[in-house]
């Protein structure tokens, strides 16, 4: 059986702060104790909704202390990895069901020295990824359908993180697994006991009375 992280890590995601004070939000939650700034870029065409591009993002470039973890929701984002590259970006992470040369988007996110993600919808099989698992940094389970925040858990992701956590272990492999949408401190413990190493949380770290305790929960500190 394979080892179950007791504390997770975790990423909160910049889509649910206030665009109005962005800058101020980002940096109260990085003086709260997370590991990941979660990035979410949607495009409106491989999503109903459009959020932000990579000058939103740069805009963080000095205030942000831990790493960007880039969530692109975009068809092709081959033509685009190239703007989300800065000092501070550890991950980028592309959908399976938006590239039509997987192998080759990785290829050119690793070729610009940024580790590589790569996330499934919830109606994709986990075993898409097979073939491309060596040349995967983090796979990032999708909890809900991408495109908005605040959105209702979908439990049909945990058998998902538990065949990557597996895969893992059987491969040899040392990616990260990483879940996103409709988490908080109150079903963490779901997601934690299927085998994820990192949480993605908007609605629940920024809307929170208390943002330190809410990270706190969400971790298992
Ligand atoms: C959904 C985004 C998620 C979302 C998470 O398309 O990828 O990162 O913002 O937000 P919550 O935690 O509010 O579900
Ligand atoms: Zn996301």
């Amino acid at each position: 059986m394979a080892k179950i992280r007791e504390h997770s890590l975790i990423s909160p995601s910049i889509l649910a702060a206030d665009f109005a004070r962005l800058g101020e939000d980002v940096k109260d939650v990085c003086d709260r104790g997370i590991d990941y700034l979660h990035v979410d870029v949607m495009d409106g065409a491989f999503v109903p909704n459009i959020s932000f591009g990579a000058a939103v993002m740069k805009s963080l470039n000095d205030i942000a202390t831990v790493p960007y973890d880039v969530h692109l929701m975009v068809e092709e984002p081959i033509r685009y990895i190239k703007d989300f590259v800065t000092d501070n970006t550890e991950f980028i992470t592309v959908h399976q069901e938006a590239c039509k040369d997987l192998a080759g988007t990785l290829k050119a996110i690793h070729d610009l020295g940024i580790k590589t993600g790569v996330s499934i919808k919830p109606g994709t099989a986990p075993e898409v990824l097979d073939e491309f698992l060596p040349d995967i940094d983090m796979i990032l389970v999708m909890s809900v359908e991408p495109g908005f925040g605040g959105q209702k858990f979908m439990d049909n992701s945990l058998p998902k993180i538990s065949y990557y956590r597996d895969k893992r272990e059987e491969l040899g492999l040392d990616y990260l697994i990483e879940v996103d949408g409709g988490i908080g401190s109150g079903n963490a413990h779901l997601v934690r006991d299927a085998g994820v190493d990192v949480i993605v949380a908007g609605s629940a770290v920024f809307k929170a009375a208390d943002r330190t305790a809410e990270i706190k929960g969400i971790k298992n500190l």
